[in-house]
């Protein structure tokens, strides 16, 4: 492909399994003009309970599949491998990377007016400070607490997003930061987006609660355009899905988190 061919060259995503088919879908609807090619490592999920050591590694071979498809652009869309990966995708891939932390913090900065912010995410992403140490760079007045919510995950996945277990199982990790008088709560994890109502529900209407998918493309936006990237379009956008794993139950879960579109993913040859 010619140089100036570059900006009709595919986004790259990738999630460690699913759930980055949240940020993939934001990212679709925010640029219907890019073609896409999306890579959950579904045979190794979760990372969010993994060392940084096992996340970097994994991170590492999934962007090299991924850059080997002659993407523009990499965004990183599970949080935890942002978390802990990020610094160094960024040294050694040639394409520019994009996590979701950094959208997530900033969005979380321009939204709080009493400086206290609450952070929920994988035990991975927690322990990392990550989202911590981004809103403070931002803004060190700012005051954050953290909790890990680990059941989130597989209770999405199950597709109990409205159940009252859940409900029960959320007012229960979020007990803690209600007292904190938090008026903004990043939803640090790409499953927590379909569990917004719940979250409202528990933290009330005064928390204003932060999707990083959203903001994530609203960052991709910026960055093709600042990096003339964008594609002028012409053609309708197409979305490939590849797994490390067999297909079936990522098509099946999938769905929930996509919508329509989702109807075939490959298995990728990822790692040693
Ligand atoms: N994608 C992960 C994240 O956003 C959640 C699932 C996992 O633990 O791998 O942190």
């Amino acid at each position: 492909m010619l140089s100036k061919d570059i900006n009709r060259r595919p986004i790259g995503v990738f999630d460690s399994g699913i759930g980055g088919l949240t940020v993939l879908r934001d990212i679709a609807a925010t640029l219907p003009n890019e073609d896409t090619i999306y890579l959950g490592d579904t045979a190794r999920v979760p990372y969010g309970s993994k060392s940084r050591e096992t996340i970097i590694r994994y991170a590492r071979e999934v962007a090299y599949f991924l850059v080997a498809r002659q993407i523009k652009l990499l965004v990183v869309a599970c949080n935890t491998a942002s978390a802990f990966a990020l610094d160094e995708l960024r040294s050694t891939l040639d394409v520019p990377v994009i996590g979701v932390i950094e959208p997530g913090a900033r969005a979380a900065v321009r939204a709080t007016k009493t400086g206290r912010v609450g952070v929920i995410g994988t035990e991975g992403t927690i322990r990392s400070s990550a989202y911590c140490k981004a809103i403070k760079a931002l803004n060190p007045a700012i005051t954050t607490f953290t909790q890990a919510c680990p059941l989130f995950v597989p209770l999405v996945e199950e597709g109990w997003a409205g159940d009252e277990v859940t409900a029960v199982i959320a007012a229960r990790y979020l007990s803690g930061l209600k007292t904190h008088d938090i008026d903004t709560l990043v939803l640090g994890c790409t499953h927590y987006p379909l569990l917004k109502d719940t979250i409202a529900s528990v933290m009330g209407p005064d928390v204003r609660l932060i999707d990083s998918a959203e903001a994530t493309a609203e960052e991709v936006l910026r960055v093709l355009s600042a990096n003339g990237l964008a594609n002028p379009g012409g053609k309708s956008a197409s979305h490939a899905f590849f797994v490390t794993d067999s297909p079936e139950r990522f098509l099946t879960v999938g769905s929930r988190f996509f919508g329509p579109g989702l109807e075939k993913a490959a298995l990728a040859a990822v790692g040693a």
